[in-house]
């Protein structure tokens, strides 16, 4: 049953699907940016403003797409809008999105939903009293290529997953580590892909050059059984996104950069097998974020991407991060070997 706050939101969107939805974009930075921009080309939106404190930045942004400039929150909450973006760093979203879910307004929350489990849910929970959608954005579903690799999986039985997610160290400085900025894509999709939640976490953590670890190696088994392993870092001069998953009856491997999908299948005794590359379609991944967002909203529907999943996610994030995994004593380690000079 929706709460009844939900249930009137929903009346209010039925009454005139067809009116405008005014929109507004709080923080924008890098992905804010991209947003802002986005939100411009869709049908029956109006960008409303951007907000951001840094008015240079608020101005510029806001004088390429034609539309306001705020320097915080409530001032674009004044200015009445219906759905916000919250792409303010991750350490804010927490306190920005329980002002907008207090006037009522839908939120879609980028990725990760906020810095701590606890913050999450409490988003969560004050979304639902106040009968707003909120989604979070896990931009990573929308990628055509994603999506191919979900549908090659369609009635498979998944053994294994494999998934890299590397770069080199991000030019802004991050209070989060590559854990939660970035491992917490993978572990969105390794849920999403086997529709089972993660139940054993099996983390490795180095800092090789930043405060936080900055690489990472993460196994996991999920309740379905499915063995994964994500690799991270941010010491890689060049990005690259790749997943492999292993089923019964196939071979897929991806790369989310150049979205070409491939699939091995038809195992013979021999060795031999057939190989073909799926088709990948080519749409804008937050283009198909912010159009699932918005149909949420307008209809009522749960969207693509739940609070309760960002968090999971989220959670599972943050385990990787405390987990101490077993380490052979000091005396049983082979000594450090010296290379002859
Ligand atoms: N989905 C993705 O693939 C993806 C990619 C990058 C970042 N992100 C997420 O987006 C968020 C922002 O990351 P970014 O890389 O764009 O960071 P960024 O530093 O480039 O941008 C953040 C912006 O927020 C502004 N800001 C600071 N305090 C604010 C406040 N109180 N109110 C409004 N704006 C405020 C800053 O001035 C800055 O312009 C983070 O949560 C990050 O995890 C998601």
């Amino acid at each position: 049953m929706p709460g009844l706050g939900k249930l009137a939101k929903t009346m209010t969107q039925s009454a005139n699907p067809e009116r405008s939805l005014r929109v507004g974009v709080i923080g924008v930075g890098v992905m804010g940016s991209n947003h802002a921009r986005v939100f411009t080309g869709l049908p029956g939106i109006e960008l409303v403003a951007v907000a951001d404190p840094d008015r240079r930045q608020a101005e510029f942004v806001a004088r390429a797409l034609g539309c306001g400039a705020v320097a915080d929150t409530d001032a674009l909450l004044a200015l009445g809008v219906d759905a916000v973006t919250i792409a303010a760093p991750t350490h804010l979203h927490h306190e920005i999105a329980l002002a907008c879910i207090a006037r009522g307004v839908h939120l879609l929350v980028e990725k990760p939903i906020a810095s701590s489990v606890e913050e999450g849910r409490s988003i969560i929970d004050a979304a639902r009293r106040a009968g707003v959608t909120l989604m979070v954005g896990h931009v990573e579903r929308f990628n055509p290529a994603v999506e191919a690799i979900k549908e090659a999986l369609r009635n498979e039985d998944i053994l294994s997953i494999a998934i890299t997610r590397v770069g080199p160290f991000p030019p802004r400085m991050s209070n989060v580590g590559v854990v939660i900025d970035l491992a917490v894509h993978d572990i969105d999709l390794i849920r999403w892909f086997t529709d089972s939640e993660i139940v054993e976490v099996q983390p490795q953590l180095s800092s090789a050059v930043a405060e936080r670890e900055d690489i990472a190696l993460l196994q996991f088994r999920t309740a379905s059984g499915v063995l994964a392993h994500i690799n991270t870092n941010w010491l890689t001069p060049f990005k690259a996104r790749s997943v492999t998953v292993a089923t019964r009856g196939k071979y897929v491997m991806a790369d989310l950069i150049t979205r070409q999908v491939t699939e091995c299948f038809g195992f013979q005794p021999d060795g031999s097998y057939s190989m073909r590359h799926l088709s990948v379609g080519h749409a804008e991944p937050l283009r198909a974020e912010l159009l699932a967002f918005m149909r949420s909203i307008r209809t009522g529907a749960p969207p693509a991407v739940t609070g309760e999943e960002g968090v999971a996610s989220l959670e599972i994030a943050t385990h990787c991060l405390s987990v101490r995994p077993w380490a052979a004593p000091e005396a049983k380690r082979p000594a450090p070997r010296v290379l002859a000079g």
